[in-house]
């Protein structure tokens, strides 16, 4: 494995472990011993990083034509398919941490773009550094004029999300350099190119669902003002955006700017394994956050507050999530089995921005539910707690979106540790294409039936 240096409350997870024998007797082993009742035959695994690695399993077979053993695990909730450096989790705590800063403080004090940095150099800019980032992600906003002939191609209501996947993946036709994945100056630019362009494309889809004509970047605006301006600009000659909302949407977008192993970043990953350039990657990442499971769910719950409609149906909406009706929408979590921090900071800025826009009606609803749910059996004995996208979307509807951009304003900032994670999983000599085993449960070999010969 690469020497990566474990972070240390991993260390001290895979230490506590130990509770018995080897421990009592002071003598730790980091070792694994396995006894394989099939054939009586012992093993000794190394342990690192509070891991076994899963290879080391193959050498356990019960003859000579056994393939060796695997480890089954659907959705890979306890396999961990690469290390990084990047983002780090503690769900049981409700921690989050890029590179080693703790959210709320990047929350507090950061700005979009220099997290995006931090994020994909593992190190926060120098002041020169910053100012040259940003003139570099600033001075690849505008997209080629030919992307807009696709976009005009979309039904009127076609979703911003499937306008969004489609024409990223369309980017890669027109930077045919960026097949060079292994050249750093390639990689460079398509960061610059795509973290750039993802607002430009993200609006141009919102301006065609309205039936628009496009605004294209204002060089002058930071990157959220820039994107409220090519979002909501008519006549005026510039654009002046609400510097509270600017700052809003610039927090929101550093709290969604990287969650390591989710489902997007994984497609990130597999689909980059295969050594695609990074928009293709890019597009199938995209593809994988629109689903309601991972970034469509802010939508969903706002879709699920309307439906409620108000605070005296909130009782009967939870006891029929308890009956399996529906699910939650905005809560639990495949990790934090604790009150998701994203969740935290971002309900303090739904009240900052309610404050300059009027305070959403979806709101109390929304606190209804959370006040019932954490105090209600089911949900205690789950651990499901508001996530991110429980009060994301009430400040997204409160900024004028309507809720199908809500899993664009998700991508737009995923965008920065997708390509850390692309990035790092290149650079990993342990890395590979990406290939799972099954377990075959299907039928064993047999003949070709003619058809006249199918019951
Ligand atoms: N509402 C009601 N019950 C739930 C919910 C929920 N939102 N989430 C999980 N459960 C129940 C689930 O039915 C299961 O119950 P039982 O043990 O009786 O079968 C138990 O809790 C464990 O759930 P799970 O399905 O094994 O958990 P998971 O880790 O596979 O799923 C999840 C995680 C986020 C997909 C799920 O909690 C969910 O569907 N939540 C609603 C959608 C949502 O808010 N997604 C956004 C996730 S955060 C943003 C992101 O990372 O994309």
């Amino acid at each position: 494995m690469d020497p990566v240096k474990p972070h240390p409350r991993v260390e001290e997870a895979a230490s506590s472990l130990v509770t018995g024998g080897a421990e009592a007797t002071g003598a730790r082993r980091d070792t694994l011993s396995i006894t394989d009742n099939r054939t009586g035959k012992q093993y000794e695994l190394p342990i690192e990083h509070g891991a076994i690695r899963a290879n080391d399993l193959r050498q356990i077979r019960y003859g000579p034509d056994d393939f060796g053993l695997m480890s089954y695990d659907p959705a890979y909730t306890n396999t961990a398919a690469c290390a990084s450096r990047i983002t780090y989790i503690d769900g049981d705590k409700g921690i989050l941490e890029y590179r080693g800063y703790p959210i709320e403080e990047l929350a507090e004090r950061s700005t979009y773009l220099e997290t995006a940095y931090l994020i994909l150099h593992g190190e926060l800019p120098t002041r020169a550094q910053l100012e040259e980032w940003i003139w570099h992600i600033t001075h690849h906003t505008f997209i080629h004029e030919s992307i807009k002939k696709f976009l005009d191609g979309f039904h009127y209501d076609a979703h911003p999300m499937g306008m969004l996947v489609s024409t990223v993946a369309a980017l890669s036709t027109f930077y045919p350099d960026a097949k060079d994945i292994f050249n750093a100056q390639s990689r460079r630019k398509q960061t610059y190119r795509l973290i750039g362009k993802m607002p430009t494309l993200a609006a141009f889809a919102y301006r065609h669902s309205l039936g628009l004509p496009y605004a294209y970047p204002d060089n002058d605006l930071s990157y959220t003002g820039n994107f409220l301006s090519m979002l909501f600009k008519t006549t005026e000659a510039k654009f002046t955006p609400n510097p509270t909302l600017e700052r809003a949407l610039d927090l929101l977008f550093i709290l969604h700017a990287d969650h390591e192993q989710n489902c997007s970043t994984s497609a990130m990953r597999g689909v980059g394994s295969s050594h695609v350039d990074p928009y293709c990657a890019t597009a199938a990442a995209t593809a994988a956050l629109y689903g309601p499971l991972h970034g469509g769910a802010n939508e969903a719950v706002v879709r699920m507050l309307t439906e409620i409609g108000s605070v005296s149906k909130v009782p009967a909406f939870i006891k029929g999530i308890e009956k399996g009706e529906s699910k939650l929408m905005g809560f639990g979590h495949r990790v934090y089995k604790n009150y998701d921090p994203r969740a935290k900071i971002i309900k303090q800025a739904a009240y900052q921005v309610f404050d300059v826009l009027g305070r959403n009606p979806l709101l109390d609803v929304a606190l209804e539910i959370e006040r019932i749910a954490l105090s209600d059996e089911y949900f205690i004995k789950r651990k499901l707690y508001p996530n991110v996208d429980f009060y994301s979307g009430l400040i997204y509807q409160a900024l004028s979106f309507p809720s199908a951009m809500f899993p664009v304003l998700f991508a737009i900032p995923r965008t920065a540790g997708w390509l850390a994670h692309w990035q790092e999983m290149l650079d990993d000599q342990e890395q590979k294409i990406a290939r799972p085993r099954q377990l075959f449960l299907g039928p064993a070999r047999r003949g070709y039936v003619p058809i006249e010969q199918r019951g």
